[in-house]
């Protein structure tokens, strides 16, 4: 019998994404091996045949090009069954317009997790928010396995596909360009460069004789303009 903090354990950042092997709607899959080489969002929604989930995979599958070309590929799970995920994104495709996107084809892998073996791995169990349902959780691994970033929602709050993106595309400019993206930051702002020492002393940086634009010793930025991102980031 596992400890309720084995079930609720995650995985942070920085870590390995911890290892499964899952049936999906697209195959099997070996997570993360086969993913090596690309960034991979694995994200967990609470049920299929339910109405924030399904405005959720409509807008994803939607999407799944723009992240694609972005070097992302997408991987969906719950805690349903292989016949229900089909049955319902058969009925995603046959009957569900909203907000102008119809005929859907969720075509990225959704995972049956009816153990929970994956959901407990990832820490998408969180018993206050549900004891029978995953929370919306989101992965953000590299092309090396490693988990760069997560986030959470509850059951009722759907997600933010632009924010999830804007994320993608942020992890991959700061590897990039060894930066890092300030508030709101989209391709085309100002990024943040590195501390004094490793980026010119502080005496040159308040003196404005570094590449920078210094609000003070601690706080500095740089022009990379959205071509320059955009060129490194998304394929050609
Ligand atoms: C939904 O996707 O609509 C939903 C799922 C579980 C609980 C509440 C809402």
């Amino acid at each position: 019998m596992e400890t309720i903090q084995e079930i609720t354990a995650m995985p942070r950042i920085g870590d390995k994404a911890p290892e499964f092997q899952a049936v999906t709607t697209q195959g099997p899959i070996n997570f993360p091996s086969d993913y090596k080489g690309d960034w991979v969002i694995l994200f967990s929604h609470p049920a299929d045949f339910t109405p924030v989930c399904t405005s959720e995979f409509m807008t994803f599958a939607t999407q799944e090009e723009k992240f694609a070309n972005a070097n992302c590929k997408l991987v969906g799970l719950s805690i349903d069954g292989l016949y229900s995920h089909i049955a319902w994104l058969r009925s995603i495709k046959d009957k569900i317009e909203y907000k102008g996107m119809k005929n859907v084809e969720v075509k990225f892998p959704l995972i049956e997790d009816i153990t929970m073996n994956v959901a407990k791995k990832y820490g998408m169990l969180q018993p206050n928010e549900s004891s029978t349902k995953a929370v919306r959780a989101v992965f953000f691994v590299d092309p090396k396995g490693i988990i760069r970033a997560i986030i959470y929602y509850p059951l009722s709050l759907g997600r933010n596909f632009d924010e999830l993106y804007r994320v993608v595309v942020a992890l991959q400019a700061a590897d990039a360009f060894e930066v890092a993206t300030p508030a709101d930051w989209y391709p085309g702002d100002d990024v943040i460069i590195g501390p004094a020492g490793s980026c010119g002393t502080a005496e040159n940086r308040m003196a404005g004789k570094e590449d920078m634009d210094c609000k003070d010793w601690y706080f500095c930025t740089k022009k990379i303009s959205k071509e320059e991102i955009l060129n490194k980031v998304l394929k050609k």
